[in-house]
């Protein structure tokens, strides 16, 4: 499959300047299709739950009771068509050109966010990681249905990826709940970026985004892919994500306990 996407100079230099980017088509109506029927199926069926893949990203994820944001992380694994997609293919092209030839796949998340389903808060995503590495990776972010003000679509501070990582803390001071907040964000810079089914954002790892709560009748799926180059030992500047200690959460217990049995 050949990539279908070429990004102009002038897009290039905006993701740059901004620290994202906007696309109105990444893949085509048919793969959106297809893959958002995948999508539903694995979600229906909770594949990875018990290994800790599939999880409650904004509650406390206790076992029989409903998911508030539902998130799959390396969701290609149960569906490898997902990821013998025109979507990854583009993905791959626009990360070497946005970073350099050789960008390669580095990890996957679907989130699924249900009718009423809550905001999900301002975060950098470098805060969820190694803070002794670098991540020279973008992540693109597509919907598999329109993504409006109402449903849930992205939203970005243009210039935060040229910020330090923001201290966090997990979502309502919760140390059950797996998400991240930032402890203190001035959003009035912020801008919405509403785009069609098969569009996506792309935004670095520093990059402060947000998405509002679900207030529309139908879920907002959204499937995020990661290219780029393999973490590496950081030169300079310790840092402590000391908030990755805090958690404690059912999915890491799951996780676990998968790993030793
Ligand atoms: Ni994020």
């Amino acid at each position: 499959m050949q990539p279908t996407v070429v990004l102009t100079p002038e897009q290039i230099e905006f993701f740059h300047r901004e620290g994202y980017l906007v696309l109105d088509a990444i893949t085509t109506q048919e793969e959106v299709e297809r893959l958002r029927e995948i999508y539903d199926q694995l979600f229906e069926q909770r594949v990875g739950r018990e290994i800790g893949h599939q999880f409650d990203l904004a509650g406390p994820d206790e076992d029989g009771k409903e998911e508030r944001l539902p998130q799959i992380l390396g969701i290609s694994s149960y569906a490898p068509e997902l990821r013998n997609s025109l979507y990854h293919v583009n993905a791959r092209a626009i990360a070497c050109q946005l970073l350099g030839p050789g960008a390669e796949f580095q990890g996957e998340h679907a989130i699924r966010k249900p009718p009423g389903g809550p905001a999900t808060p301002w975060h950098q995503d470098e805060a969820y990681l190694d803070s002794d590495k670098d991540h020279p990776v973008v992540s693109f972010w597509m919907p598999l249905q329109e993504a409006t003000l109402e449903n849930g679509c992205m939203y970005f501070i243009p210039g935060s990826h040229r910020w330090e990582v923001q201290p966090h803390h997990p979502i309502n001071h919760d140390p059950r709940v797996h998400g991240l907040e930032m402890d203190e964000v001035d959003d009035s810079l912020a801008v919405a970026c509403p785009i069609p089914a098969g569009g996506a954002t792309i935004h670095t790892l520093r990059t402060a985004h947000y998405t509002p709560p679900n207030r529309s009748a139908s879920p907002r799926r959204a499937y995020t892919v990661n290219y780029g180059f393999p973490s590496k030992p950081r030169a300079e500047g310790d840092r402590d994500f000391y908030w990755n200690r805090l958690k404690q959460t059912a999915r890491e217990a799951r996780a676990r306990q998968a790993h030793e049995s």
